[in-house]
């Protein structure tokens, strides 16, 4: 048995080796995404005064699809300076973009840079750890095996044993206590500690610019345990076998709290609605298009889908 954090990371290799994402996920990357993101690049080009170099680098970049679609919409005067940077475990699927291969954060060497920062629906494929308040009102490490089955292990008290399947008990302890605090026996944590890491590198690679992280997310007005597997476009049980993709949903708000100047958005408030277009007036091909993105933007605003994913938003500047 080992620890959630230590299994969903090797879990998430071995999925990662096969697979890809669009094989098992709608995520909201597409043109209506991309222009979103490019206003925000032209705002942050705009007030850094458009800088000879502005560099986009998408972490958990998937295929490379939102950085293909963002070069492919930029407007000449500043295509010709845009860096796109794609950074994955996987590689990338052609050699017209810098691609990084690596586990970020820790195993990916990147430096500050001038521009954007983004990763959508990266956060919560950062493996934590499961705890769970016992019968006796103790918060304990939970143990999973390969096949998902789970028992209860150490407590969070007893730093030593926690050691042993490489969990810092006293890190972990302090942090379910500001932000997930269990008090009734079964209630259960997902640790957001490595998200918070994760977030302080992403904005941390931001010189003068913005990271914007997107993703499933709560805040402790609604935390619940989400800790779900994914295959094929379907939910299925938690396996940490490679088999599934594992996903839980982020703390939003205390990645926020890691770095000053952070702000938090839904993507319904991110995105701008769209009028479907009227029935008259437009030509039989505009109007489909017309219909197809209204519709597809109702979809990303959807709040009880995608319109409530969480935006974590921070500016920087040297
Ligand atoms: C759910 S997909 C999202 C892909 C794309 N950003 C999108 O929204 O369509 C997650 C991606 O993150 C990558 N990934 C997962 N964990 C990672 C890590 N620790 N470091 C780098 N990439 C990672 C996976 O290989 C996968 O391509």
């Amino acid at each position: 048995m080992r620890s959630w954090s230590a299994a969903w990371a090797s879990a998430a290799d071995l999925f990662w080796a096969h697979q890809s994402p669009s094989d098992h996920f709608r995520t909201s990357i597409g043109d209506e995404m991309a222009e979103r993101m490019l206003t925000e690049v032209a705002d942050v080009d705009k007030r850094l005064g458009h800088p000879p170099e502005f560099t986009i680098i998408d972490v958990g970049a998937g295929d490379g699809d939102l950085l293909r679609r963002l070069r492919d919409l930029a407007p000449p005067e500043l295509a010709h300076r845009l860096r796109l940077v794609g950074v994955d475990l996987r590689p990338s699927p052609d050699d017209t973009l810098d691609w990084v291969i690596g586990t970020a954060p820790d195993g990916v060497d990147l430096s500050p840079v001038v521009g954007l920062v983004m990763a959508h629906e990266w956060l919560d494929e950062i493996p934590c750890d499961v705890v769970e308040c016992d019968a006796g009102g103790v918060v304990r490490l939970v143990l999973v095996g390969g096949d998902g089955a789970e028992t209860l292990g150490p407590p969070l008290a007893e730093t030593a044993a926690c050691a042993e399947y490489d969990v810092d008990a006293l890190a972990a302890s302090d942090w379910v206590n500001a932000w997930w605090p269990l008090r009734v026996p079964g209630e259960r944590a997902e640790v957001g500690i490595a998200r918070d890491h994760a977030w302080r590198w992403l904005a941390g690679l931001v010189r003068d610019g913005v990271a914007l992280a997107t993703d499933y997310g709560h805040t402790m007005e609604s935390r619940r345990p989400t800790l779900v597997g994914y295959r094929e476009g379907r939910l299925t049980a938690p396996r940490p076998d490679g088999t599934v993709n594992l996903t839980a949903h982020v703390s939003v708000d205390s990645c926020a709290a890691q770095v000053p100047g952070s702000t938090l958005y839904t993507q319904r408030e991110m995105l701008p609605s769209v009028t479907p277009p009227p029935i008259d007036g437009a030509d039989g091909p505009a109007r489909a298009r017309a219909l197809a993105r209204a519709s597809t933007v109702a979809r990303l605003r959807d709040p009880l889908g995608p319109g409530a994913f969480r935006w974590l938003r921070v500016e920087r500047t040297s």
